[in-house]
C-alpha cells in the first residue's frame, strides 16, 4: 500500500486514532492499562498539535486569521489540561473528571478542524502532498524525541 501523503488524510487518520484511544480508555477497567492509554493519548495529541501548529496552521492563517487563532486557542486549553494531568499519577475522581473534560475538548476540536479548518486548508491551493511529507517527517522526529525522553 502506498504511503498516504495528503496532509488532510494524515491528520484525519491521527484524529481517528485519538478517538479510538479515548474509547478504549472508557471501556477499559484495568487501572494499569487505563494509565498506559492515557500516556498514549497525551503523547499522540501533543505531537499532533505541535505538528499542526508548525506546519499546517501557518497555511490556514493566510486564508483565515480567525479560524487559525481559534484553533491555537483550543490547542492551548487542551495543553493546559494535559499538563495538569501530567502531575497526577492516580486515576482518582478528580483525574477522571479532567480526562472526561479533555476528551470533550479534543472531540470538539477535531470536529471543528474536520468541518472548517481542513476545508479552508484545501481551498488555499497549498500543495497538500508536500505538506503531508513535512508532517510525516516532523512527526517521526518528535516521536523519537519523546521516546528518548521516556527511556
Ligand atoms: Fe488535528
Ligand atoms: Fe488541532
Amino acid at each position: 500500500m502506498p504511503e498516504i501523503t495528503n496532509v488532510v488524510e494524515i491528520l484525519i487518520n491521527d484524529h481517528n486514532l485519538v478517538k479510538r484511544l479515548f474509547k478504549q480508555f472508557e471501556q477499559q477497567n484495568e487501572k494499569k492499562v487505563k494509565l498506559q492509554l492515557l500516556v498514549e493519548i497525551v503523547r499522540e495529541v501533543g505531537i499532533h498539535s505541535k505538528v499542526e501548529e508548525e506546519i499546517v496552521y501557518p497555511v490556514v492563517e493566510m486564508a483565515s486569521m480567525e479560524k487559525a487563532a481559534e484553533s491555537y486557542e483550543e490547542h492551548h486549553v487542551v495543553e493546559e489540561v494535559m499538563a495538569e494531568l501530567g502531575n497526577m499519577s492516580v486515576l482518582n475522581v478528580r483525574a477522571m473528571a479532567k480526562i472526561k473534560v479533555l476528551q470533550e475538548l479534543v472531540l470538539h476540536h477535531i470536529e471543528e478542524e474536520e468541518t472548517t479548518v481542513l476545508p479552508i486548508l484545501e481551498q488555499t491551493g497549498a500543495n497538500l502532498n508536500a505538506l503531508g511529507q513535512r508532517v510525516l517527517q516532523r512527526k517521526q522526529e518528535l516521536k523519537q524525541l519523546v521516546s528518548r525522553k521516556a527511556a
